[in-house]
């Protein structure tokens, strides 16, 4: 089977470079034909440059075309707390010598979609690249097979007690793309829990090869804060839409409607998940569960070893 065709559109971002990691260790299940970059973490200037930082890494090309320096309607709202402040604070990253394209990601997202079907976007960022795409540009829904996003909560919080942080960042842009009639996969905050990686595993990627040194570095900055917290793990949000396309099977689903909420002073960016009697009626296929937790995490490590095997084969 020919691979899927993705685009990705993040900001990196700790967990963002993790869901790249595998998806760059699958080459027969994925092309990555190219990456937008946003802003949320951190400033786009900053999570542009850290995903150049680490595909130079890598040593894996990469077309990169920044996007929007601000929500369609708030203003930028970086995470210095989350992620520190360059966004990617942990691993050292040579300077890069990936540089992002001289186009803009609207334009960039446009053009490779109409040369292109059945496209993936997967959306790890707050979504005002692709709000801006969808209004601007209609006709590429067409083009796209669905959007697989990292956003919203059934009840839960981590940017406020009802909010996840891609939705609240950029509210408005969340409600054009769930109301955009694109199918939508969501990996809410409740599932990334549920799939959540051992500080312990965390610990023992030191050593195993370049890629997984990376990896330990950056999720070395996750695992900290989380034990600062009393946690014995961390959930590595962007990564479960990867691992939902890898591995369906792991996965329990469910349609649902969901709404998002633009206004609310207490609730910007809520997600108010319904239930369907009729999937006709539903935006959104929800991932409900993790049949397999520790599976999960076995896969993780198996495509972080899989990868250092490819781009580091002498080492
Ligand atoms: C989301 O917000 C960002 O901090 C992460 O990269 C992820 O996309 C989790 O709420
Ligand atoms: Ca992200």
């Amino acid at each position: 089977m020919a691979p899927r065709k993705l685009l990705i559109d993040c900001d990196p971002g700790h967990d963002d470079i993790l869901a790249i990691l595998n998806c760059l260790a699958h080459p027969e299940a994925f092309e990555v034909l190219g990456y937008t970059t946003v802003c949320g973490n951190q400033l786009v200037e900053l999570v542009t440059r850290n995903l150049c930082g680490v595909l130079t890494y890598l040593g894996v090309p990469g077309a990169v075309a920044q996007g929007y320096d601000a929500p369609m309607v708030l203003p930028p709202d970086p995470q210095p707390e989350a992620h520190g402040v360059t966004g990617l604070d942990g691993p050292s990253l040579p300077e890069p010598t990936v540089h992002p394209l001289q186009v803009h990601a609207l334009d960039f997202l446009r053009d490779t979609l109409l040369a292109h079907d059945r496209v993936t976007v997967v959306a790890l960022a707050p979504l005002t690249n692709l709000a801006m795409l969808l209004k601007t540009y209609p006709a590429v829904k067409d083009h796209i097979d669905c959007i697989t996003l990292m956003g919203g909560s059934r009840g839960g919080g981590n940017i406020l007690p009802r909010a996840e942080f891609n939705l609240y960042a950029d509210p408005h842009a969340a409600k054009v793309v769930f109301e955009s009639g694109v199918p939508i996969v969501m990996s809410d905050i409740e599932i990334c829990q549920a799939c959540a990686t051992p500080h312990t595993w965390i610990d023992s990627l030191r050593g195993q090869g370049r890629v997984q040194d990376l990896a330990h570095d950056i999720l070395q900055f996750f695992s900290l804060w989380g034990r600062r917290h009393g946690q014995n793990t961390s959930p590595i949000f962007d990564l479960v839409p990867v691992m939902h396309m890898l591995h369906p099977e792991l996965f329990e689903t469910a349609p649902v409607r969901v709404q998002i909420e633009t206004e609310g002073r207490l609730t910007r960016g809520m997600t108010i998940v319904d239930s369907v009697d009729d999937p006709q009626t539903a935006n959104v296929t929800l991932l409900k569960s993790c049949r397999d937790p520790a599976a999960y995490n076995r896969f993780l490590a198996e495509n972080l070893a899989l990868l250092n095997r490819r781009l580091f084969p002498e080492a």
